[in-house]
This record gives structure tokens, sequence and C-alpha cells, in this order.
């Protein structure tokens, strides 16, 4: 197995990258290291903790415009990471996401017509079904930001080409991953920064929005299960198994760094998800997903983490 890793400089794909090489498999690793979102500097990190691996070939470059022909010619499975995520941004600026999310997918899955490829994992978000994400993969498909309808393609390109021509693409929907590494605009990251700091921490809406986070080790399992068990043309929700409110979440972190948090509350975020409760019985049948920690469990590793890193 050869494994072409795109995002691999980001906060799942460097994960999965890591894993894969730990389990011995030899990576292909492509990213673009690009800002906007957030500072590129954690992006800057990863590349040098990957770059440091024998067993990474890491490939600084952009799935939107580079010769994808320099890749090496024996890639035999695909994990799709790389994205533009965050709902926010992708009211502004349309353009930055329908390219790295789906002309990039476009010619990726264009390149990859010359390899023995095996397996094509696209990563999705719970985000395609919009503002209520709260069932198995038969739910209802109404994205409520740009993000989600770029993603939404992407995923629909993938299979266009599977019912085409038998292109082994597979779909992962990923539901709010949490855990140590995540993403500095996302908001237990936020959150836990500004505990720490004793800062005013920003809370958009009421509070009693609902996600059904996944803890980022058992996205990965689940992740680079799908190499080998997943079935070409099918999709599969990656969900964690509790569903938690945000201010749930807040009274677990404020009860972690062990001091009252400041709150100062906001009207909801343009698309923001109301309730996410997927279902991912599919995924625990067919790719032995699995949920390893609770919510307490995992934000107490995700403070532990930030703490670590100084974080504010
Ligand atoms: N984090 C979550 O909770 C979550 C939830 C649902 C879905 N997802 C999906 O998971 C994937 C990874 O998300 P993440 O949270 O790790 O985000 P991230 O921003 O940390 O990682 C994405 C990486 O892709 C790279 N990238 C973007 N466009 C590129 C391009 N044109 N060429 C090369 N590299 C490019 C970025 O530089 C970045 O390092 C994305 O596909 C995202 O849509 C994430």
């Amino acid at each position: 197995m050869k494994v072409l890793v795109t995002g691999a400089a980001g906060f799942i794909g460097s994960a999965v990258t890591e894993q894969l090489a730990s389990e011995g498999h030899a990576v292909v690793a492509v990213d673009a290291l690009l800002g906007g979102l957030y500072p590129s500097a954690e992006k800057v990190a990863r590349r040098q903790r990957l770059e440091s691996n024998p067993s990474v070939d890491f490939h600084q470059l952009d799935l939107r415009e580079a010769d994808l022909s320099t890749l090496p010619s024996s890639i035999t499975h695909v994990i799709h990471e790389a994205a533009m995520p965050g709902l926010g941004l992708s009211w502004n600026d349309f353009a930055l996401y329908e390219s790295c999310n789906l002309s990039a997918t476009a010619r990726l899955i264009e390149a990859a017509a010359e390899w023995p490829l095996e397996r094509f994992i696209q990563i999705s978000t719970s985000s395609v079904y919009g503002k209520t994400a709260a069932g198995d993969e038969t739910l209802a498909l109404a994205p409520a930001s740009p993000y989600g309808v770029t993603k939404l393609a992407a995923e629909n390109l993938a299979l266009a080409h599977w019912r085409d021509s038998a292109f082994p693409a597979s779909v992962l929907r990923y539901f709010s991953v949490y855990g140590p590494g995540q993403r500095p605009d996302m908001a237990y990251r936020k959150f836990i920064a500004k505990a720490l700091a004793g800062e005013k921490i920003t809370l958009f809406g009421t509070g009693e929005q609902t996600r059904s986070n996944t803890y980022v080790d058992d996205c990965v399992a689940a992740t680079i299960s799908a190499l080998t068990r997943s079935s070409p043309g099918e999709i599969y929700n990656i969900s964690g198994h509790e569903e938690r409110s945000i201010s749930e979440a807040l009274g677990i972190i404020e009860a972690e760094v062990g001091r009252p948090l400041l709150i100062e509350r906001q009207p909801a975020a343009r698309g923001d998800q109301i309730r996410t409760a997927g279902d991912s019985s599919k995924a625990q049948e067919n790719l032995g997903f699995t949920h390893t920690v609770t919510l307490e469990s995992g934000l107490a590793r995700q403070v532990e983490w930030q703490r670590s890193l100084g974080d504010r």
C-alpha cells in the first residue's frame, strides 16, 4: 500500500499521516500550507515534523495549480483531506472554497487516473446535511453554507467518477473533530485558549446548539480503516456518539481549567448548525469505527495539550 495523504500539514491530515507512518506504511504527503483561515505557522511546524519522518515523502504543492505528475506514480490509496474548512470565511471568499474544495479535487482525480489506484477516500463533512445533521447517511442533504455546498459538490464529483468508470471512491463525512491538534479557528480550541488566559469567551448563539463531537484519534483510526474496509461508492458518517450542547462543553472546560469562565454572548453565526447527532452505525459495522473517549476525557486531553503549547 502506497498512500497519498493530501492536506497532510493540517489538523487531521497530519495525524492520519503520522499514524500511517507509525504503522509502517510509506506515505506521500501533500499540502500547500495555506494561510487565510488560520496562520500557517502550525502547518509549517507539522511539515517539519513530517519531513523528519523517514516514512514520509512530503511535497509542498497546491492541488489547484501544481503539476501533479511529479508525484510518485505508484500510489495505490488516496486520503483526500485537503480542503478549505470553516463556515464563516466561506461566505466571504467563495472562489477560495470552490477552488480548494472542488477544482482541486477534480485535478487530483484526473491525476489519479495514472496511478494503480485501489481506493480514494474523499473526506467530507456533516455540513452537507445543513442546519440539522441528526441521523444516518440517508438524511436529506441541505447545506446551509458555501463551505457545505463545495464539500457536497466534491463528494458528488468523486462518486460521479465511481458511477461512470468504477473510480474506487468512498466518502467519509466527519462530524466536529476535536482533541489535541485542533485548528485554532474551531470553537473548543478558542474557548480553551481564552479560558486558560482568563479572557472573555465569545459564545455565538444560545449555547443550546448540540454537537456529536468526534475525538481525533477515533476519526484517524476510522479513516485508515476505510483504506481497506470501505466499499467504493459508499458514504459513511464518522461521528461521536454523545450529543452534547455547547453549554455542556463549556461547563466541562470550566471544570477542567478550574476557574469560572467569562462569557460574552453574540447572535448565532451565519450557517451554524443547530443540531448534529450523527448515526455512524454503518461505519461501526463496516469499518470497525469505535468511540474510545467521553467528551469529558477528550476535552481534558485537549486542555492538557493547549496548556503544553502555552496557548491563549
Ligand atoms: N476539523 C473538523 O472538525 C472537520 C469536520 C468535518 C470535515 N472536516 C474535513 O476534514 C478535512 C481536514 O480538515 P482539518 O480540520 O484538518 O483542516 P486543516 O485546515 O487543518 O487542514 C486542511 C489542509 O489542507 C490544505 N489545503 C487546502 N487547500 C489546498 C490545496 N489547494 N492544495 C494543497 N493543500 C491544500 C491546507 O493547507 C490545510 O493544511 C477537510 O476536508 C475538512 O473539510 C473537518
